[in-house]
């Protein structure tokens, strides 16, 4: 039996090469197709690799009769109906974990760049200014750093920051304390985090329970003079309560890479202050991981297809 893979997205030609030189496939790459070009395509699909580039809806799964699994280069599955697949018998996958680098390299970049004023001064010196009086730093070296969340990106700072001579301590009640023994990373209560760290920085997912966490409430448990870090989700933060801690000075500045919403609207009280940085949501954004992304889903289509072994499976209902 030959199986088909569709790639109607663009995506690096490292993992159309994979699925070439794999026996028992036949690759069809398109780049990136319109949804009547894909739907007009996915008749001889027995799997498809995409991005954001493409929606995989019900007429698209309706013109795939043969279609058994869909990977997505990237984290983010939007862009599928994941009832829809379901409902076809359709697997869909994600590569949660190739962008982890990406986003940890980005964090801690912010993280220096907060600590060092390097936009700020940056900012000043291409306004004519040479001002070396208002953008006195601080270093990293035996600071804390709190991270908030200690999963994939959460672990890869731990070790950065560790190699910089921070002593990392982290929350995250979902994980065995010995995650944090093996990596020399104590994992302690919030509060403890909160009033222990000069840096905080977040990478839990969002919940109920994270969604604006940091607030009022949290801002006055923390040390006077925190930084605050967050390429996680916008969402976890409530800006006007960063906003007037900022104000305040209780916290001496942010660097942010995520909004809620994204753009971020124009009343949103952070955009434009001093003491806060911003990249528009950067972090996983780098050709290596566009990389990563891509062979780790040509791999999960192979495992599926060849070895009948799907792995992140995002709609495991399709597995019952
Ligand atoms: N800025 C970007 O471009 C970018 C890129 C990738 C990921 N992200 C975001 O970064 C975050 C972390 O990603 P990851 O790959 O490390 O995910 P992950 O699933 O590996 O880790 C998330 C961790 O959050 C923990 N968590 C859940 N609830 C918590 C709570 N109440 N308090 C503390 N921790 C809690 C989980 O136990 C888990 O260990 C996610 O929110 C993800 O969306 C952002």
């Amino acid at each position: 039996m030959i199986y088909t893979v569709l790639i109607p997205d663009n995506v690096d030609q490292k993992a159309v090469d994979l699925l070439e030189g794999t026996e028992g496939l036949n690759v069809v790459y398109t780049g990136k197709l319109s949804q009547e070009e894909l739907a007009a395509q996915a008749g001889e699909a027995h799997a498809m690799i995409i991005r954001s580039g493409v929606k995989i809806t019900p007429e698209v799964l309706a013109a795939a009769p043969n279609l058994k699994a869909v990977a997505r280069a990237g984290v983010g599955v939007d862009n599928v109906d994941l009832d829809a697949a379901t409902s076809h018998g359709v697997i869909v996958m994600n590569t949660p974990g190739g962008n982890t680098i990406s986003t940890a390299e980005h964090t801690f970049g912010l993280m220096i760049a907060l600590a060092r004023y390097i936009p700020q001064g940056d900012a000043s010196l291409r306004a004519g200014r040479w001002d070396r009086k208002s953008f006195v730093g601080v270093e990293l070296k035996d600071k804390v750093l709190g991270l908030i969340g200690f999963g994939r990106i959460g672990k890869a700072i731990a070790r950065r920051a560790q190699a910089f001579d921070m002593t990392v301590i982290a929350y995250d009640p979902y994980i065995e304390p010995s995650a944090g023994t093996e990596l020399g990373v104590e994992l302690v209560q919030l509060d403890a985090l909160y009033a222990q760290a000069d840096f905080i920085s977040l990478h839990a997912l969002i919940t109920d329970e994270t969604r604006g966490m940091l607030n009022t409430e949290a801002f006055a448990k923390m040390k006077d003079g925190v930084r605050i870090i967050n390429a996680s989700r916008g969402a976890l933060i409530n800006d006007a309560d960063l906003a007037a801690a900022i104000e305040s000075g209780k916290v001496a500045g942010a660097a942010l890479d995520v909004y809620e919403p994204e753009p971020p609207t124009e009343d949103n009280p952070l955009i434009g202050m001093e003491s806060v940085i911003h990249t528009p949501h950067l972090a996983a954004s780098t050709s290596d991981a566009q990389v990563t992304v891509a062979v780790e889903a040509a791999q999960l289509i192979i495992n599926t297809l060849l070895h009948d072994s799907p792995q992140n499976v995002v709609n495991s209902a399709v597995l019952t």
